[in-house]
C-alpha cells in the first residue's frame, strides 16, 4: 500500500543530511514500528510520508499514486496532541470533519460513537485543559479516526503516558486498528511499545538515519503477546540492536 522509495533528506541547505536512501514498504492493514535514536530523522520521515514535507528525494507511493501532499486519507497523530484549548472535547472531534464539509449528522453520529468508544464520552463538554494526558491523546485519536483515515501515522504519541495509561491506549488503538483495518505507522522510543504494536519494526541509525534492520514480528496487536515468552524474546533482541548503534 505505502511504497518509500530511495528516501534522501538534507537540510539547512544541504548541510545537514537527515535520511539516507531509506527505503520500505508497508502493506494494507499492516503495522509498522519506527525505532531509533533521538535526532535520527524519524519525525522528518513522517512528515514527508504524510505529505507535508515536499522537497526531498526519492518516492513515496499510496495505493501505486506518488504523493505530492496531505491526504485526508492519510491521519497524523503528533506527540502534542494539537487541541484547540478554547473548544471543547466534542467540538475538536467535530473539527476536521466541519473542515471537510461532513453533515450535522454524520458530525454527531460519528463524534458520539468515537467518544464512546474511546471512554470519554461523558467529558464531551470539558475543554482539553481539564483533561489528563491520556485522556488528551485519546481525543487527538477521536479527532483523526473521524475523517475515516485508511492510514494512521504516529509521532511518539504515548511518550508522556505513565506505563498504566500507555499500555491501556496501546490496546484500545489495537482494537480501532483491526476493527477499521488501518494502516499504521508509528514512532516511538519505547522498545516494548514497538514491539507491541509494529508488526514489523524498522531500526534505525542515527543521522543520518539508514535502516540498519527489520524485524518481523507477526504476533504485535495480540493482547495476550504483552505476557508471552516471545514477547519479551523480541524485546531482547531489539535492545541489542538499539544499544549497538
Ligand atoms: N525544519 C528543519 N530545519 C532544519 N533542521 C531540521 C528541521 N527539522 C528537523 N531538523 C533537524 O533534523 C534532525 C532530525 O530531526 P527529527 O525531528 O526528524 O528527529 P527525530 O528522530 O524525530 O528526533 P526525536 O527522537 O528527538 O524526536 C535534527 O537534527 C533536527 O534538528
Ligand atoms: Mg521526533
Amino acid at each position: 500500500m505505502i511504497y518509500a522509495n530511495a528516501l534522501c533528506k538534507h537540510f539547512d541547505n544541504g548541510n545537514l543530511e537527515v535520511l539516507d536512501n531509506i527505503s520500505f514498504h508497508v502493506d494494507d492493514g499492516d503495522s509498522i514500528a519506527i525505532i531509533g535514536p533521538s535526532g535520527c530523522g524519524k519525525t522528518t520521515l513522517l512528515y514527508i510520508l504524510s505529505g507535508l514535507i515536499r522537497h526531498f528525494s526519492g518516492t513515496v507511493t499510496i495505493n501505486e499514486k506518488e504523493i505530492k501532499g496531505p491526504s485526508r486519507k492519510t491521519a497524523f497523530i503528533l506527540q502534542d496532541f494539537g487541541l484547540l484549548p478554547w473548544k471543547t472535547i466534542w467540538q475538536n472531534v467535530c473539527l476536521g470533519m466541519k473542515i471537510n464539509g461532513f453533515s450535522k449528522k454524520e458530525q454527531n453520529e460519528t463524534a458520539e460513537k468515537l467518544l464512546l468508544n474511546l471512554g470519554l464520552l461523558q467529558h464531551k463538554g470539558y475543554y482539553p485543559a481539564r483533561l489528563s494526558g491520556g485522556e488528551k491523546q485519546r481525543v487527538a485519536i477521536a479527532r483523526s479516526l473521524a475523517l475515516k483515515p485508511e492510514i494512521l501515522l504516529m509521532d511518539e504519541p504515548f511518550s508522556s503516558l505513565d506505563t498504566f495509561a500507555r499500555e491501556k491506549l496501546q490496546n484500545i488503538l489495537t482494537k480501532i486498528w483491526q476493527a477499521n483495518h488501518l494502516t499504521m505507522i508509528i514512532v516511538t522510543h519505547n522498545i516494548e511499545e514497538a514491539v507491541f504494536l509494529g508488526k514489523r519494526i524498522i531500526v534505525l541509525s542515527g543521522r543520518p538515519a539508514s535502516i540498519k534492520t527489520i524485524i518481523n514480528n507477526p504476533d504485535a496487536g495480540e493482547l495476550s503477546y504483552r505476557t508471552a515468552d516471545s514477547f519479551f524474546a523480541t524485546c531482547k533482541m531489539v535492545r541489542k540492536m538499539v544499544e549497538d548503534i
